[in-house]
């Protein structure tokens, strides 16, 4: 091997997708990480040593070894552990050469026989990096956390302008970065930009993640082989293709989700002892198009067309079947988009968002059904995308505010998308009038902390007042609770 003259880990580490027995180890080797190939050669392999311990000084290492850092895979390493003890924390680092990464502390999921009798996740999404700092991602890499979870726009693919566009950066980006992705390359260097980040890398080495994307991994509001623009299917499905591999190689993710051409099997599930089964969704790769249009519209016969889906039959039947065979106090539902309703008016004529649920009503009939039959009295519905703070009780029937509560869901604003954004929503009392289930609301930047014990499921709606200047405290906004067996969100 050639020597590295520099280090080679500027991007640096993480771990994912916990098992009682197993977790996800990830880094990257990027000695230029704004240069195309990262300073490394295009072809072979670099051999990274790594360790885990259970001490952070490395002085109870209780496995090691050499993986494999490929040029095919962009120098990436997904170091799948196995025969680790449950619910156990563990700290580990990688070594190439004479130098050695950071240190990352990670933790196995409890056994599913486990009584837990409390634990709590952080949930992120929406990190666009020329809107703001990731302050948000420092604050959250301090919290008291088991895991986190990322449910999309972990990227974003518009060019960005070093100059004029990019907000939050004192130092130019090279120009580089100034075009749309589009190739392997483009989404590689992009993923490189985002972690060389500290506040990202210090959130993904204080935790593990379990990740899903949503549209800008790819490209805006794109919905199976369909993008926005109706560019040709072949054509969009060879950019589907890069944006894939890019972000199984840049993700604590296992073999299976490897991706082969434009296929990459993202959802899955997981269980954190008897308190809690985790459905991570992908609501983009199998869905329909939007109907009426990407934008709002008033629903209409395409959103209730019973042949549209926003998950695809095999996830649906697979998520469905999930719930029936769950033991778990919580089913907790990752996923990307805003699954409650959400009128605009409350005009009975009113628009909803086609790219959410409300454009596949359909669907979500189906899976509300599911989960009414398999008698699931605990639904949490995790998810991002609207870059601000929302909390919902999750309607049998929306239209009808007496009609049975079946869970709840707390949807987290962005970590930087939309810059500093603004605390109250100027048309609040029409939006409450319009949204009678809707709890909550927050337009500033941050995260949510979820807090499950057999009692009650917690969120505490963590912001911040700025992310166009870094370095901005955080604060507990709001907290909500809502109890098992008796789904309705209360102040907290
Ligand atoms: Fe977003």
């Amino acid at each position: 091997m050639t020597p590295l003259s520099e280090n080679p880990f500027t991007l640096g580490v993480a771990s994912g997708d916990p098992l009682p027995d197993s977790v996800v180890l990830w880094t990257r080797l990027a000695p230029a990480p704004h240069e195309p190939g990262n300073g490394l050669p295009a072809d072979g392999s670099i051999a990274v040593q790594w360790e885990l311990s259970e001490d952070d000084t490395f002085r109870r290492v209780v496995q090691s070894g050499t993986a494999d850092a490929p040029a095919a895979d962009s120098h990436t390493v997904h170091l799948d552990l196995r025969g680790l003890e449950p619910d156990r924390v563990y700290w580990y680092r990688f070594r190439a050469d004479r130098w050695i990464s950071p240190v990352g502390r990670t933790r196995t999921a409890p056994r599913p026989d486990a009584a837990v009798a409390t634990a709590r996740f952080g949930l992120l999404s929406c990190q666009q990096f020329d809107e703001g700092y990731y302050t948000a991602l420092g604050h959250l890499a301090r919290e008291d956390l088991d895991a986190v979870f990322f449910v999309g726009d972990y990227i974003y693919e518009n060019a960005i302008n070093a100059q004029g566009g990019a907000r939050r950066l004192a130092d130019p980006l090279p120009s580089f970065y100034d075009h749309w992705t589009l190739t392997l390359e483009d989404y590689r260097q992009r993923y490189a930009l985002y972690k060389s980040d500290p506040e990202l890398q210090a959130a993904h080495a204080a935790h593990p993640w379990y990740v899903t994307w949503d549209d800008h991994e790819v490209a805006n509001n794109y919905a199976g082989d369909i993008s926005q623009d109706n560019d040709p299917v072949d054509q969009f499905r060879a950019r589907r293709a890069a944006a894939y591999r890019a972000y199984w190689e840049n993700m604590p993710l296992r073999r299976p989700q490897r991706p082969s051409g434009p296929d990459l099997n993202l959802y899955r599930r997981f269980s954190y002892g008897r308190l809690a089964q985790f459905d991570i969704l992908d609501t983009r790769q199998y869905r329909s198009d939007q109907a009426y249009g990407d934008g709002w519209h008033t629903p209409g016969p395409e959103t209730r067309d019973p042949a549209r889906t926003i998950t695809g039959d095999a996830q649906e039947r697979w998520l469905l079947d999930g719930f029936r065979a769950s033991t778990a106090t919580w089913n907790v539902v990752a996923q990307q988009v805003a699954f409650s309703q959400h009128k605009e008016t409350p005009d009975d004529d009113a628009r909803v968002s086609m790219d959410t649920w409300d454009g596949y009503s359909a669907s979500r009939d189906r899976v509300l059904a599911g989960v009414e039959r398999a008698g699931v009295q605990n639904l949490v519905i995790l998810t991002g995308d609207d870059h601000v703070h929302f909390a919902y009780d999750v309607k049998k029937d929306f239209d009808d505010p007496d009609s049975a509560t079946l869970g709840v869901e707390l949807l987290g604003t962005s970590v930087s998308s939309g810059f500093d954004g603004d605390e109250r929503l100027p048309d609040w009392e029409t939006t409450l009038a319009a949204n009678p289930h809707l709890k909550y609301y927050d337009g500033r930047r941050g995260y949510v902390v979820v807090t499950l014990d057999p009692q009650r499921v917690r969120g505490d709606f963590r912001t911040i007042a700025k992310v166009t200047t870094p370095g901005a405290p955080i604060t507990t906004a709001a907290s909500f609770a809502s109890e098992a067996g008796a789904p309705g969100l209360q102040g907290a």
